[in-house]
C-alpha cells in the first residue's frame, strides 16, 4: 500500500534517451478478443516480424502471466480487473525503458481497457481487436475450454457465463477467420510503420 512517505524518484536516464538508444518509439498493442480468437498467436507473429527487422519487444501473454505474476487471480470480473490493472502498470514500465510492448489478455471490460490507456501518454496505446467470431472460436477450441463451459465445468467463461466489450473503435480491426496469420500481423506491422513508431526498412 502506498503511503504519504512514499517519494517519487525522478531517474537520471530517460524515456527519450531510452528510446533514441533503440532506434524506435514505444507504445503498447493491446490485444484484446475472446478466447481462441487468435491473440497471442497474432501477437507472436507481429512479435517475430519486429525482432526481425530489429525492433525492441516484449510480450506479455495472458495465460503466461497468468502462470506467475497473476497467478493467484481467477476469472471474476474483480479478478480480471486486477488482472488487467496489473498488466497494464507492466505495460507502462516497459514502455518506460523504450521497448514496443505487446498484451494479450481477453481484456473483456471496456473500462480496464480505457483504464490502460489512460496510464499512458497520447498516442502510446493502441487498441487491436482480434475480432474473430465466438463460433469460430468455439470450433477451434485448441484447449478444449469452450466444451468444459458449454458443460457448466468452467463457470464465468467469457462469451458464454462472463461479457465481452466489443471494442467500439480500435486502432486496429483485424479479422482472423477472414486472413492468415501472417497476413494479420503485416497488418499490424504496416499501421506501426504509418504511424512512426518503427521505421520503414
Ligand atoms: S482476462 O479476462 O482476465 O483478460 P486472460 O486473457 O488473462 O483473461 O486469460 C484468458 C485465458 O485463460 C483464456 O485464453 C483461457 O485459456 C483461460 N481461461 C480459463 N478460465 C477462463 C474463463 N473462465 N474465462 C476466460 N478464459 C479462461
Amino acid at each position: 500500500m502506498k503511503t504519504d512517505n512514499t517519494v517519487w524518484h525522478e531517474q537520471q536516464v530517460t524515456k527519450t534517451q531510452r528510446s533514441e538508444l533503440k532506434k524506435q518509439k514505444p507504445c503498447l498493442l493491446w490485444y484484446t478478443g475472446l478466447s481462441g480468437s487468435g491473440k497471442s498467436t497474432v501477437a507472436n507473429a507481429v512479435d517475430a516480424l519486429l525482432f526481425e527487422r530489429g525492433c525492441h519487444t516484449y510480450l506479455l501473454d495472458g495465460d503466461n502471466v497468468r502462470h506467475g505474476l497473476n497467478g493467484d487471480l481467477a476469472f471474476s470480473d474483480t479478478d480480471r480487473i486486477e488482472n488487467i490493472r496489473r498488466i497494464s502498470e507492466v505495460a507502462k514500465l516497459f514502455i518506460d525503458s523504450g521497448t514496443i510492448v505487446s498484451t494479450a489478455f481477453i481484456s473483456p471490460f471496456a473500462s480496464d481497457r480505457q483504464m490502460a490507456a489512460d496510464k499512458l501518454e497520447a498516442g502510446e496505446f493502441i487498441e487491436v481487436f482480434i475480432d474473430t467470431p465466438i463460433e469460430v472460436c468455439e470450433q477451434r477450441d485448441p484447449k478444449g475450454l469452450y466444451k468444459m463451459a458449454r458443460a457448466g465445468e468452467i463457470k464465468d467463461f467469457t462469451g458464454i457465463s462472463s461479457g465481452y466489450d466489443v471494442p467500439q473503435s480500435p486502432a486496429i480491426h483485424v479479422k482472423t477467420a477472414d486472413k492468415s496469420i501472417q497476413a494479420c500481423a503485416e497488418q499490424i506491422v504496416e499501421h506501426l510503420i504509418k504511424q512512426g513508431f518503427v521505421y520503414a526498412l
